[in-house]
């Protein structure tokens, strides 16, 4: 008489044993939320690196239309370029203490490149491309304290080094 009520109670416990196993698959979905946090974290450099030509940089110049080229505004530019010791760190065709400058015009837009002329201590600090620059060059780029007419005159200079 007993066995008859033995066996569904061995039934009962083999059952209950195999909704233990169910437990198991909660505890490897917990673990997906991980690999999202890492898809996450790839996005904002992503971002940074968005159409260079659209960042006007940080500083006094908010706006510049360029017009023809302007052939005294060359000359004035290649004096002050030297003068101002740009030509110290800077070399169109080759890596000095800075960056090659020959195509500058091509890949940075003309407010960023006098707002690095005029405002470099704090282009390097906050502006992306200006902060990923220092970190390739490990030399920071030195207000040489132009005025915004020799920089405008640079930019021109620039125009003729594509
Ligand atoms: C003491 C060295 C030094 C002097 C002097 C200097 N620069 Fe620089 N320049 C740098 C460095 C280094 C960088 C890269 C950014 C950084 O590390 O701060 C740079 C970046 C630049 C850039 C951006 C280049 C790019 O590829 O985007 C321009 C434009 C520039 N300089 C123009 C000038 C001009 C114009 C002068 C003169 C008025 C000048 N620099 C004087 C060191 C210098």
């Amino acid at each position: 008489m007993n066995l008859k009520f033995l066996v569904p109670i061995m039934l009962i416990a083999f059952l209950a044993s195999c909704g233990g196993d169910d437990n198991k698959p909660k505890t490897t979905t917990s673990n997906t939320p991980k690999k999202e946090v890492k898809k996450e974290e790839v996005k904002p450099a992503e971002t940074t690196n968005a159409d260079p030509m659209s960042n006007k940089g940080i500083g006094p110049v908010s706006s510049i239309t360029l017009g023809d080229l302007d052939a005294k505004l060359v000359e004035k530019g290649h004096e002050v370029y030297k003068e101002k010791g740009c030509t110290a760190c800077h070399k169109f065709k080759k890596r000095l203490v800075g960056p090659p400058l020959q195509g500058v015009i091509t890949r940075r837009s003309p407010e960023w490149i006098m707002n690095m002329i005029l405002n470099p201590e704090e282009m390097v600090e906050k502006d992306p491309i200006a902060r990923k620059l220092l970190e390739e060059y490990s030399a920071p780029m030195a207000n040489q304290n132009l005025t915004e007419e020799e920089a405008r005159s640079i930019l021109e200079y620039f125009r003729t080094k594509e």
